[in-house]
C-alpha cells in the first residue's frame, strides 16, 4: 500500500466496468459475475438484468429447488463444479449463494434462496462455498443482510428488533462466514434499521469483522453505495460496478479535506488487493470443464431437489406401459431458471415432454398458453380428450417466468385460473392424474391438492429437470426432498401479512421471531404442506432416539428403518424447544438434519451434532448469545409436524450476571445469590424480619418482586434510605 497513491488505492476500491476490477500497478485486474446457480459470464456487452447474451454454463437448479435436497454433500458437489466452469469461463468470482430468508413467499427473488430457516440456508450455503472455494475462485455471499423483498428494494428500511436480526436474518451469514470462510461478501441495497447496508459500520465492520472474524472483500451490490466515502468508512471494500471512476475521484477529495480516514481507504485497497492476488494465483489458464458429467450432475441434483406431496393410493410411481397423456406447456417449453441476473444460458437443456417419451407412450397437450395466446376452451378440451383417452393424466402447472423474477414481488401466491380451471376438467375426466408443479416460490397448492391425487414439487430445477422429472415419474429415482418453506393454505395466514412490503419506505418485520414454521406453530395454524414435509416411494420409521449432552451441545442419534419395499433416502430433522423458557421462544426449532438410504428391511442411524450456539437466543440485555439452562426437548421427525420421537436433556446454559441498580427488582435482585445476601442482610438489619413471600404474604410477594428496589426509600416510610441502598449496590456488584 505504501507504494500505492492514494488516487490508485481508490481507485482500486471500485470496478473498471460491469464484471471486473481495475488493474493498478502490480495489482491484476479480476472478473467477478453471477452466480448463483450457474456461471453467467457475459460475452460482449455488460449489463445486470440478464438481457446480453452469455457465455454457455451448465444450469444447476436454483436455490429453491436445490434447497430441498436437504443434502449438503451434493450442494458441494455442484459448487465445486461451480469451480471449475468458473475457471474454464475465466471468473475469479462467483457471486453467491444467496442465503437471505424467505420472510414472504410473495419476495421476488425466493428463487434464489434457500429456505425459511437460517439453519438450512446455513448449511447448504456454507457447502456452496466449500465447493467453489476448493476450486481456487471465491464465493461472494450475498445479499447482507436483511434484503428480503424486492419492492423499493434500493431504498427500503428494514426495521428489525435486534434478537430477530441475529436470531433470523443474520444466523445463516453467520453459519457460513465462520465455517466455510467466504473470500468475499456483498452487502445488500437495502437499509437495514434507518442505515445503507453499503454505509452501515455496525454491520460491516463491528458484526462482521470483530465479532466473526471475516477477513475478505465487502464488496457492494450492483449500484448499492449511494456516499462512497461513507461506505468506505463503514467497511466497505469494493464497489461495483464503478461508477466509470467518479466515486474514486469522491474518495480523493474527501481524502484531502479530511473527511475520510486514509487508513479505512488503504485497508479497502489491501483486502481488493489480496483477493486480486489469492485469485489470479489460483487462475488455471487451461482449464477446462466436462460439460457431460456436469449435465449429469445438473440432473442428480435436480432429481433430489423433487418433492412428492402426496401420492394418493400410490399413484406414482408409473409404469412405462402405461399410456399417459402429458399436459401443459411447461412440459415442451421447460421453464428452469428464474429472471434478472443469476439467468444462465444452459450448455444444453432437457425437455420433460422428451425425456417422458423415452419411457412411455404419451399423447401431448398443451391444455394452456402462459402467454395468453391460443383459445384457451379449445386447448382445454384436446387436453380433456387426451386425458380420458389415455391411462393416467401428468399435468405440469405453474408460474411463467414473467411472474417470478429479480426486481418485483408477486401480490398473490396463486396459481393461474385457467389453470386450476384446466385441471378440474382434466381430473373429471381421468383420476387418475399426477400434478407436476413448476414454480420458484410458494403456490397456493391447497385447490390442487384437493382434486389431484398426486403431486409432485418440481420447483425450478435447472437444465437437467426434464431427466429428473421423468427418472422420479416412473420411479427411477425415489423423491427424497423436503420443502424447505411453509406451503400456507391462504394468503391471509403468511407470518408478514399486513407488514409486507411496507410503505414510504420503511418494512416492519413485525411477525419478529415467528418466521415461517415458527409462526405456524406458535399460531397453531393448518397449513396446506408444512416445512420439511416430503414423502418417499417407501416408507421409513424411527426408533431408537438417543440424546446426550456433551461439551459442545447435544449429540442425538436416531435409527431409520425401510419399512417399505423399495430403495430410499429420508432425510431426518431435528428440532428443539425449551418450555418454560425465561425469554419468548418459538415452539420448536430446526437445530440440525441428517440423511440415510436403507435398503429395504435395514436400518442405518443417523447422528446429529446440536451445537451449542444453536440452542443459545439473543439476549439484548448483554448484547451476546446465550444458552438458557434448562431442560430441552429434542424431537426428531420426517417434516415439522411429523415429528416421531422425542426425549428430554438437561443443558447447563452460560452465566449471564446483570448489574444490579436501583432499577432491578427485588425478584432480580434474590435470584442473583450475591445480591439476595445483601438485600436480605438489608432488610434484617433495618426491619428485623427477612425478606420473602413468607413475610410479605404470598400475595404481596408478586407485587413485591415486582418492584424496583430503588422505589424502597418511599415504600419503606424513610425507615430505608437512599444512602443505604447506594451500599447495597456496592455489596451487590462485587466486580
Ligand atoms: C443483484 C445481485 C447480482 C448483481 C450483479 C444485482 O442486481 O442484486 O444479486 O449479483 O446484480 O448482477
Amino acid at each position: 500500500m505504501a507504494e500505492l497513491s492514494s488516487a490508485e488505492q481508490a481507485a482500486l476500491g471500485s470496478g473498471a466496468d460491469f464484471w471486473t476490477t481495475k488493474q493498478v500497478g502490480a495489482v491484476p485486474a479480476i472478473v467477478l459475475t453471477d452466480g448463483p446457480h450457474g456461471v453467467r459470464k457475459q460475452v460482449a456487452s455488460s449489463d445486470q438484468l440478464g438481457i446480453a447474451e452469455n457465455e454457455p454454463a451448465t444450469c444447476f437448479p436454483p436455490a429453491a429447488g436445490l434447497g430441498q435436497s436437504w443434502d449438503p454433500e451434493l450442494v458441494e458437489r455442484v459448487g465445486t463444479a461451480l469451480g471449475r466452469e468458473s475457471q474454464a469461463i475465466g471468473v475469479h468470482v462467483l457471486l453467491g449463494p444467496g442465503i437471505n430468508i424467505k420472510r414472504d413467499p410473495r419476495c421476488g427473488r425466493n428463487f434464489e434462496y434457500y429456505s425459511e430457516d437460517p439453519y438450512v440456508s446455513g448449511v447448504l450455503g456454507a457447502a456452496w462455498v466449500r465447493g467453489v472455494q476448493g476450486e481456487g475462485v471465491g464465493a461472494c455471499v450475498k445479499h447482507f443482510a436483511a434484503n428480503n423483498q424486492e419492492h423499493d428494494r434500493m431504498r427500503v428500511s428494514a426495521d428489525v428488533d435486534p434478537r430477530t436480526l441475529r436470531e433470523i436474518y443474520l444466523r445463516a451469514f453467520h453459519r457460513v462466514v465462520t465455517e466455510a470462510n467466504p473470500w468475499s461478501l456483498m452487502c445488500s441495497y437495502n437499509r437495514i434499521n434507518g442505515v445503507l447496508a453499503s454505509q452501515n459500520e455496525w454491520l460491516l465492520t463491528k458484526v462482521l469483522r470483530d465479532e466473526w472474524g471475516f477477513e475478505g472483500v465487502v464488496v457492494s451490490d450492483w449500484g448499492a453505495v449511494a456516499d462512497r466515502p461513507a461506505a468506505v468508512a463503514a467497511g466497505l471494500d469494493l464497489e461495483m460496478p464503478g461508477a466509470t471512476g467518479t466515486t474514486d475521484e469522491e474518495l480523493v477529495v474527501a481524502l484531502s479535506n479530511g473527511t475520510v480516514d486514509p487508513a479505512h481507504v488503504a485497508r479497502a485497497a489491501e483486502r481488493v488487493t489480496a483477493l486480486a492476488i489469492r485469485t489470479t494465483q489460483a487462475h488455471r489458464e487451461d482449464a477446462t470443464f466436462d460439460a457431460d458429467a456436469h449435465h449429469q450432475l445438473a440432473r442428480e441434483a435436480a432429481a433430489r431437489s423433487i418433492v412428492l406431496l402426496q401420492n394418493v393410493d400410490d399413484l406414482l410411481p408409473l409404469n412405462s406401459s402405461d399410456r399417459l397423456a402429458v399436459i401443459g406447456e411447461f412440459a415442451e417449453q421447460p421453464r428452469y431458471q428464474g429472471g434478472g441476473s443469476s439467468h444462465v444460458t444452459p450448455t444444453r437443456l432437457d425437455v420433460p415432454l422428451d425425456e417422458i417419451r423415452a419411457h412411455a407412450d404419451v399423447t401431448y397437450a398443451p391444455g394452456f398458453s402462459t402467454d395468453g395466446s391460443g383459445d384457451a376452451a379449445a386447448l382445454r378440451d384436446d387436453a380433456v380428450q387426451a386425458a380420458a383417452a389415455a391411462e393416467t393424466a401428468v399435468v405440469f402447472l405453474g408460474l411463467a417466468a414473467r411472474q417470478e423474477s429479480e426486481g418485483a414481488d408477486r401480490t398473490d401466491i396463486e396459481i393461474p385460473a385457467e389453470q386450476l380451471e384446466l385441471l378440474t376438467a382434466v381430473v373429471a375426466a381421468q383420476p387418475r392424474t399426477v400434478v407436476v408443479l413448476i414454480h420458484g416460490s410458494v403456490l397456493r397448492i391447497a385447490p390442487v391438492a384437493a382434486i389431484a391425487p398426486a403431486v409432485l414439487d418440481a420447483a425450478l430445477l435447472g437444465q437437467g429437470g426434464g431427466a429428473a422429472i421423468a427418472e422420479v415419474l416412473f420411479g427411477r429415482v425415489s423423491p427424497s426432498g423436503k420443502l424447505t418453506e411453509t406451503v400456507p393454505v391462504r394468503l391471509p395466514d403468511v407470518p408478514a401479512y399486513g407488514n409486507f412490503p411496507g410503505e414510504n419506505g420503511h418494512v416492519l418485520y413485525g411477525e419478529g421471531l415467528h418466521v415461517g414454521y415458527r409462526w405456524y406453530d406458535a399460531r397453531d395454524l393448518a397449513v396446506a404442506f408444512p416445512f420439511g414435509h416430503g414423502l418417499s416411494y417407501t416408507t421409513f420409521e424411527y426408533s431408537d432416539l438417543v440424546v446426550e449432552t456433551t461439551d459442545s451441545g447435544i449429540q442425538a442419534g436416531v435409527t431409520i428403518t425401510n419399512t417399505g419395499r423399495r430403495e430410499g433416502r429420508e432425510v431426518a430433522q431435528f428440532y428443539v424447544s425449551l418450555p418454560g423458557s425465561a425469554v419468548t421462544r418459538v415452539p420448536q426449532q430446526l437445530v440440525a438434519f441428517g440423511s440415510a438410504t436403507p435398503a429395504p428391511g435395514e436400518s442405518t442411524t443417523i447422528q446429529a451434532t446440536i451445537d451449542r450456539s444453536d440452542l443459545a437466543y439473543w439476549d439484548i440485555r448483554v448484547d451476546r448469545w446465550v444458552v438458557e439452562s434448562g431442560e430441552y426437548v429434542v424431537s426428531v421427525g420426517s417434516s415439522s409436524r411429523d415429528l416421531r420421537a422425542n426425549a428430554a436433556v438437561v443443558v447447563a446454559g452460560d452465566e449471564v450476571r446483570l448489574p444490579i441498580t436501583l432499577d432491578s427488582t427485588i425478584a432480580e435482585i434474590l435470584r442473583d445469590p450475591v445480591g439476595a445476601q445483601a438485600l436480605g442482610g438489608l432488610i434484617e438489619s433495618v426491619f428485623g424480619t427477612t425478606m420473602g413471600e413468607e413475610a410479605a404474604g404470598a400475595d404481596m410477594g408478586a407485587m413485591l418482586g415486582a418492584l424496583p428496589v430503588g422505589r424502597l426509600v418511599g415504600f419503606s416510610g424513610g425507615r430505608l434510605t437512599r444512602a443505604q441502598l447506594e451500599q447495597l449496590l456496592v455489596a451487590a456488584n462485587p466486580d
